[in-house]
């Protein structure tokens, strides 16, 4: 357990009282296994009976700091969540942390999906995470809580019925966040990273035929996404634990591990010492375009909402993850080579080809937005700039 070899504090959350849904599956049993871990006391709240009651039987046999609870629930039914409720109020007395994990994953084009299967989507992907947060925020009120959404990458071809409402989640979170500022509420969005549950294995095999591209190429086509269950698990926990600093964020998993610590970043690379690469110079060319978004990234914090949110979700959707996880992947970077360790940055090309195609998609937003001439002429001038920079670099990478 990453918990254990890192000596993690084992109180971390002592007393804690956790509710996570979906938590008999892949990622859920191993988040609900680092809260425990931490003292937590977790309320499993899992559809699948035999999932839910082994998860339970496998997390308490452990014997963790903290306890696993069963309640077999379909999330989709009021009904069912009120007993929830019900259930924590009279057992616990009340509820810290609530993560929405639960999910379905239809895949497929918009019109191959049953009308169904986007029903059941909407039920379980936004309208339980709604209802529960309205069933459990009003008690949070009194003694704060922390609440959590569990988002994917962007909506993507053929992946529209799952990944709308995920993106949906993260709205909710956001909206959420300013509607309880002043209390001792916390809200943040969480993504796990892909990881390769039963779950997520179908998904991509349906997403790949469709795409008319082997499994392999898609895999290929994550590979900086790609992690495993219990790094993803164990990100829950820790940023629960760090939960004040992610208020009204969306982060992801493995930057939360390695802002604790917990994991270097540093995957195994081929050894890359026979390119003929001009350190310097690519050391003088990151520094800059670095610099470059880490004020972008300052300036996007201090937008209204509606223009900050727009900025950030577009972000996400040309990048594929969150601005700020791209700044810790940048901050990481500077460290490593900070310290003449090179090899994940040359090994970075894809993540600077799609940063280029970030700036180059801005100036055609730019071009529809902005009316005053001069204007548009030194923005688009400075965009320029930020992308010849980027090809430099990609060009030296190449080589
Ligand atoms: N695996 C990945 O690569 C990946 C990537 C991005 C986001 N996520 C998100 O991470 C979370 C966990 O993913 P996973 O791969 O472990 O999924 P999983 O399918 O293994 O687990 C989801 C769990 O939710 C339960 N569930 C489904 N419908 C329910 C309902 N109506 N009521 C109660 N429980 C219900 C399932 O029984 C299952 O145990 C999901 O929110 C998913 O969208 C996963």
């Amino acid at each position: 357990m990453i918990l254990e070899k890192n000596n993690y504090d084992k109180n971390a959350l002592q007393n804690k009282i956790v509710l996570i849904t979906g938590g008999g599956g892949g990622i859920g049993i191993e988040a609900s296994r680092a809260f425990a871990y931490m003292g937590a006391h977790v309320i499993i709240a899992e559809v699948d009976d035999e999932r839910g009651k082994q998860a339970q039987k496998l997390i308490n046999e452990e014997n963790l700091n903290g306890t696993a609870d069963f309640f077999q629930i379909d999330i989709t039914d009021e009904k069912q969540i009120d007993k929830l409720y019900e259930y924590i109020m009279d057992k616990y007395t009340g509820l810290d942390v609530l993560i929405n994990n639960a999910a379905v994953v239809p895949m497929g084009a918009i019109d191959a999906v049953s009308i169904s299967d986007w029903d059941l989507s909407y039920a379980v992907n936004l309208r339980a995470p709604v209802l529960l947060t309205k069933k459990f925020l009003p008690s949070m009120r009194d003694i704060g809580g922390i609440i959590v959404f569990v988002p994917s990458a962007a909506p993507t071809p053929y992946m529209s019925a799952y990944e709308i409402f995920k993106t949906a989640q993260v709205e909710l979170c956001n909206t959420l966040c300013e509607e309880i500022d002043g209390t001792d509420i916390i809200t943040y969005s969480i993504a796990p990273g892909f990881v390769k549950t039963d779950t997520a294995v179908k998904a991509v095999e349906i997403v790949a035929a469709s795409l008319g591209i082997t499994t392999e190429d898609f895999y290929k086509s994550l590979e900086e996404l790609i992690t495993d269950a219990e790094i993803a698990g164990v990100g829950y926990a820790v940023s629960v634990v760090k939960a004040k600093q992610y208020n009204g964020k969306e982060i992801m998993a493995y930057q939360v591990l390695m802002e604790s610590g917990l994991i270097s970043g540093d995957k195994e690379k081929p050894n890359s010492t026979q390119r003929q690469v001009d350190y310097d110079k690519l050391s003088f060319l990151f520094k800059s375009i670095a610099d470059v978004f880490f004020d972008q990234y300052e300036n996007w914090q201090k937008k209204k909402l509606f223009q900050k949110q727009f900025i950030l979700s577009d972000f996400k959707k040309q990048m594929g993850l969150p601005a700020e996880s791209f700044k810790i992947q940048i901050e990481a970077l500077q460290g490593q080579i900070h310290n003449k360790e090179w090899s994940n940055f040359l090994d970075s090309n894809e993540m600077f080809i799609k940063w280029r195609c970030f700036y180059e998609h801005q100036i055609k937003l730019l071009q529809g937005y902005e009316k005053n001439a001069a204007q548009l002429a030194s923005d688009t001038k400075l965009l320029n700039s930020w992308i010849e920079t980027l090809q430099e670099i990609i060009s030296e990478l190449s080589q």
